[in-house]
């Protein structure tokens, strides 16, 4: 809203698990701004939050973690392909002029070598990645039966402050701050492409107002690191040791090896990452070193209970 002071702007949350009404404050009393409970399941929530006029949809509702994907899929199924579903009708109904689905770089599986491009074959190997794939699909079929006015990007491995310390970098953060160990799948070789949200922010911004109808475009941070490395960075911002603060335990089920994305498309489109990974991871501790209000009160909640059920057993 601050790059953008001409647009008015409605966020649909379901508010589930990972919500957090923390997260919107800074924007809350803007007037531009307004809030609507709701699921993207929903066609009548969808109907209700839906303004006159009301210009783009950005999808950015998922459910995005693998680790929670594998425990329990049918979720991911209802929101990242039914909810995509309702969405699209409801750009159909209403001649919404733009939508863009937010993707991930999963929905193309495990790269051994060089790097995916947006013409690339999808082969999704979790159930995450699969609805995620499944919401493409629709996207895609949308804008060649319907013309509907559809883009798609494809993000890299996001972090930066407010993240739900499910995902690999704030929760070892919050376990290491807390001086707890920090557990590593098999033997932390994986790959992923690191992307700064304010990074992937952009890009999606940019999409929107620049990207071509029915085109998908690679959002990558060009940060490839393997876990370990990210874990060794980890240890020395917060001053804790390999060999006391780490555990190995068993490896993810089906784990993809590597990720990484070829976001040329999108640099030939005028936007490239910004943000320097060192700076950013720091930037990234040191958020979460002044904001223990905001994640203490989450560990102790909800995923008190999931980090049992995730990683006793390992
Ligand atoms: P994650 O943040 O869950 O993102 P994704 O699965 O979408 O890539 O995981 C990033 C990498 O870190 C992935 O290779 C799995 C690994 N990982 C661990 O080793 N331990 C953990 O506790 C978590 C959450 C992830």
């Amino acid at each position: 809203m601050r790059e953008r002071p001409d647009v008015r702007i409605t966020v649909l949350d379901a508010m589930t698990y990972a919500a957090n009404e923390a997260n919107v404050a800074e924007v809350a009393s803007d007037p531009r701004y307004r809030f609507v409970r709701g699921d993207i399941c929903d066609p009548t929530a969808i109907r209700e939050a839906l303004e006159p006029g009301t210009h783009a949809i950005v999808n950015f509702a998922a459910e995005t973690h693998v680790d929670r994907s594998i425990l329990e899929p049918e979720q991911f199924l209802k929101t990242d392909v039914l909810g995509t579903h309702v969405l699209l009708e409801a750009v159909r109904e209403r001649n919404v002029a733009r939508y863009l689905q937010v993707s991930t770089d999963e929905v193309y599986g495990d790269v051994e070598i060089g790097s995916s491009t947006e013409t690339d074959p999808l082969r999704p190997r979790s159930p995450y990645a699969a609805s995620k794939a499944g919401g493409d699909l629709q996207v895609l079929a949308y804008h060649t039966t319907f013309k509907t006015p559809v883009l798609i990007t494809r993000g890299s491995n996001t972090y930066g402050p407010y993240q739900y310390p499910e995902k690999l970098i704030p929760l070892f953060v919050t376990n290491l701050l807390d001086d707890e160990t920090v557990p590593v799948y098999g033997d932390g070789r994986q790959v992923r492409d690191w992307l700064h949200v304010d990074d992937h922010a952009r890009g999606i911004l940019h999409v929107l107002e620049h990207g071509d109808l029915g085109e998908v475009y690679n959002i990558g941070g060009g940060n490839s690191r393997e876990n370990r490395e990210i874990t060794t960075e980890l240890l020395i911002a917060t001053g804790r040791e390999w060999d006391t603060h780490v555990r190995h335990v068993v490896d993810r089920a089906g784990h993809d090896r590597r990720y990484s994305l070829d976001a040329s498309k999108a640099a030939r489109l005028g936007w490239t990452p910004q943000v320097e990974f060192q700076r950013g991871l720091h930037d990234t501790v040191d958020w979460y070193r002044k904001n223990e209000a905001w994640w203490r009160p989450i560990k102790s909640g909800e995923f008190r209970a999931y980090y049992a059920r995730q990683y006793a057993a390992r």
